[in-house]
């Protein structure tokens, strides 16, 4: 039985067998429509969301599964004391595979040691968010048709984004891939990032002026000032609108630079870009679901013909 608690459990390899098998539920829907009849997904969130886990609910509907869970930790037996351990005991009764989502760093991984399903992490605290590096991934293949040979600027909160710590394991991984931090000081990425990517002697600069760089990138990453991450509404309010992608930005970029987002995002894209085709972050989404049903396909191990 496999988990995923991290982008590096899949190696390049099943990756894109992965990223195949969604670009196939992409083109043939229908063929995929009952793959996952009388299987069961838990979607077990103690923490907000509405993208993580809409996009598993919907995958699993599109395969023809069954979904249940919670979206609030205060709406489970969390708030009389269970422990994550306990609750994944009694999910793997009822559920053929869970996706979780938890504040504190790790927990996913605890669960998944004490589960007889496959577990998915939906999101642990700032530390990974694999499926939202899975769609990453597959949004840039199939827009830029390459996972290799391109300078990707990161921008915002690159301190708290488990989203961006998750994407730069996983790129690291391809070939000639140079990465621009672009972050106040005080969000720069985490040390013990900067120190791997020293390690394997893989380029990277950061800086602060997202208008400097624009020129350079072939895609730019941007993200959200994670404000449940902070210690104090001062840091927040002085940092939230550091960065805003507006029209103006966007013209010092080159003509086929994309633009993904994880999304919520809250004012670090001015609503203007959307209508730029190089704005790719609304595509993103439905990326986000062909892969999540390339997955639970994958743990489930289920083979369509
Ligand atoms: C991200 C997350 O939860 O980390 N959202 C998501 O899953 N699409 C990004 C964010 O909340 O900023």
């Amino acid at each position: 039985m496999r988990h995923l608690m991290s982008p590096l459990d899949f190696s390049v390899e099943e990756l894109e067998e992965l990223f195949q098998l969604a670009d196939d539920i992409e083109k043939n829907p229908a063929k995929y429509a009952h793959a996952c009849a009388g299987k069961k997904l838990a979607t077990c969130f103690y923490e907000p969301s509405t993208r993580t886990r809409l996009s598993f609910e919907a995958a699993m509907l599109n395969l023809g599964g069954s979904i249940f869970g919670f979206s609030d930790a205060n709406s489970s037996s969390a708030a009389k004391g269970e422990s994550v351990s306990d609750t994944i005991r009694i999910i793997s009764c009822y559920a053929d595979i869970c996706a979780m989502r938890h504040p504190k760093e790790g927990a996913p991984m605890v669960a998944a040691s004490r589960s007889t399903i496959p577990v998915i992490n939906a999101g642990d605290g700032g530390h990974q968010h694999p499926t939202q590096t899975l769609t990453d991934l597959l949004t840039i293949r199939a827009i830029k048709g390459r996972l290799n040979n391109f300078t990707i600027g990161l921008c915002g909160d690159l301190k708290f984004g488990r989203t961006v710590h998750s994407l730069i394991n996983a790129l690291v991984r391809y070939s000639n891939i140079n990465f621009i931090f672009i972050s106040p000081d005080e969000l720069r990425v985490p040390e013990y990032i900067t120190e791997m990517l020293r390690e394997k002697n893989i380029s990277f600069q950061e800086v602060t002026r997202l208008e400097d760089v624009m020129p350079e990138l072939d895609i730019l990453y941007m993200t959200r000032v994670q404000k449940e991450r902070f210690f104090n509404e001062e840091d927040y309010v002085r940092l939230k609108d550091f960065y805003i992608l507006n029209k103006e930005k966007m013209e010092l970029a080159k003509d086929d630079m994309i633009v993904l987002h994880p999304l919520p995002r809250v004012n670090e894209i001015s609503v203007e870009v959307d209508d730029d085709p190089r704005a790719v972050y609304f595509r993103q989404v439905q990326y986000g679901v062909y892969v999540r049903m390339a997955l639970l396909l994958t743990l489930l191990e289920i083979k369509v013909e």
